[in-house]
């Protein structure tokens, strides 16, 4: 059932100066989905500390409680009680994912491997997204995937078990087409090998790995072995980077700002935002770096300064699909040209981004251009104030959020109930940083 949400607008005064504090974010929700999913298939309890309450992992949790799974969620803490490998129950209903697109993809990769009948649905937002770059390897595997129009969209059916093992040369650069196949690897005869054209993501190897499972990973090749047990897990969940990347963005935009995000997971397939706001001359600078959770962590400081301009090519796409959006906005306020190509992925996300945040920062006065698989900014170009829409889009929202701080006057953006798909309590971090109590 899709229920439309209650409309939420977001009014932001812009013109501002001097943003400063330390301001954490939320989980990662690459991470909190994938530890409740696998925790449910663990033996025995997985504890998951600092999960990701926004709307998409409650979806995944959900998923998870469909299928005959005991879960506890107190506060900030979730425990699921896994019933090992075999331990889902066939669910008796269509198994309802929301928005999320991770959710789908990687829970069709583990319903391939379970021997019963399934059905993954999602909002009218998730039912256009494109799922045969999963059901078409899944299907090679021995699972019977079905989605509309030809097995593309969902939802999709699923009838699972008895699974072969294959090496597949992923189309599409995606840890989630990586994720789905590698879980549903688990339960295949053989070794399951996944070929990328350039690294994404390793969440779900690192996590296997702690689950006693075996992957190896030789350059863009991942291999999982099939196991007939995993560990349960007793997890913290690092901060998102998705998500601090919009408080980091405040910093790069509003003169005389600085702002530090503490603990932020830096998995290697994710700070490629990092890598390009160092590039283009930004005052960043790591603290108290770590190991939590198998996952590299650090504080983020940037401190605002002058910015130039930048090329972002195919190969650093993946490890910042997330955060284009957000550098469409820094563009804006660096010397001389932003190029992004090779990222057509954009057009598949929750919107076409590509197409929104043209849209939309182009009514603020952005200097930016579409291209088939990017964008192009020249700045840096003054910003004003306006009315702008979300498209019910989360990252579109809070780039215009941010974009919205270092405008001219006053924005209004429309939509932003989606805010909680990913940074519940963005508002409020945006308002720490404005000095609110
Ligand atoms: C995700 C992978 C990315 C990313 C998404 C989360 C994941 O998607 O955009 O927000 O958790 O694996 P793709 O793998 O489809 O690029």
């Amino acid at each position: 059932m899709s229920v439309a949400r209650a409309s939420k607008t977001l009014l932001i005064k812009g013109g501002r100066e001097g943003l400063a504090g330390r301001v954490g974010v939320p989980g990662d929700k690459s991470i909190s989905h994938r530890a409740a999913m696998l925790g449910s298939l663990g033996e025995g309890t997985t504890r998951i500390r600092n999960f990701l309450p926004a709307s998409d992992c409650l979806s995944t949790l959900e998923v998870v409680r469909s299928l005959g799974i005991e879960v506890e969620h107190n506060q900030d803490e979730v425990l699921v009680h896994g019933r090992g490998l075999m331990g889902w129950r066939e669910p008796v209903r269509p198994i309802e994912c929301g928005g999320s697109g991770t959710t789908m993809r990687l829970m069709a990769g583990l319903l391939a491997g379970s021997p019963m009948y399934s059905v993954l649905a999602g909002n009218a937002q998730l039912s256009r997204r494109p799922m045969d770059r999963v059901a078409e390897p899944l299907r090679l595997m021995g699972a019977t995937v079905l989605g509309r129009e030809d097995g593309k969209y969902p939802p999709l059916a699923i009838l699972g078990g008895r699974l072969q093992a294959i090496l597949y040369k992923t189309p599409v650069a995606s840890a989630q087409v990586k994720s789905a196949l590698l879980l549903a690897g688990l339960f295949a005869h053989g070794v399951t090998s996944v070929v990328e054209s350039a690294t994404t993501r390793d969440h779900t190897e690192r996590m296997l790995r702690a689950m006693g499972v075996e992957v190896e990973t030789q350059g863009e090749v991942v291999r999982v072995h099939p196991t007939a047990r995993l560990e349960s897990l007793d997890i913290s969940v690092p901060g998102d980077i998705s998500s601090a990347a919009f408080l980091l963005a405040v910093a790069a935009v509003v003169p005389g700002s600085r702002v530090t995000v503490p603990g932020v997971g830096l998995n290697p397939g994710r700070v490629g935002i990092l890598r390009v706001l160092e590039r283009m001359g930004a005052d960043l600078h790591l603290h108290n770096e770590r190991v939590e959770g198998g996952e590299p962590v650090a504080d983020i400081e940037l401190r605002h300064g002058p910015l130039k301009g930048t090329r972002v090519e195919a190969d650093e796409v993946p490890s910042m699909i997330d955060e284009l959006p957000v550098l469409a906005v820094i563009a804006t306020q660096a010397e001389g040209a932003t190029e992004v190509r090779g990222a057509g992925e954009l057009r598949v996300k929750e919107t076409d981004r590509i197409a929104t945040t043209v849209e939309e920062l182009r009514r603020m006065g952005a200097s930016i251009e579409a291209l088939p698989d990017g964008f192009l900014v020249e700045g840096p170009t003054r910003l004003h104030g306006a009315h702008v829409e979300s498209h019910d889009d989360h990252r579109l929202a809070m780039s215009l959020a941010v974009a919205a701080l270092a405008a001219d006057g006053e924005t209004t953006i429309e939509d932003t109930a989606c805010l909680d798909d990913s940074f519940p309590g963005f508002e409020q971090a945006l308002g720490r940083l404005m000095g609110d109590k």
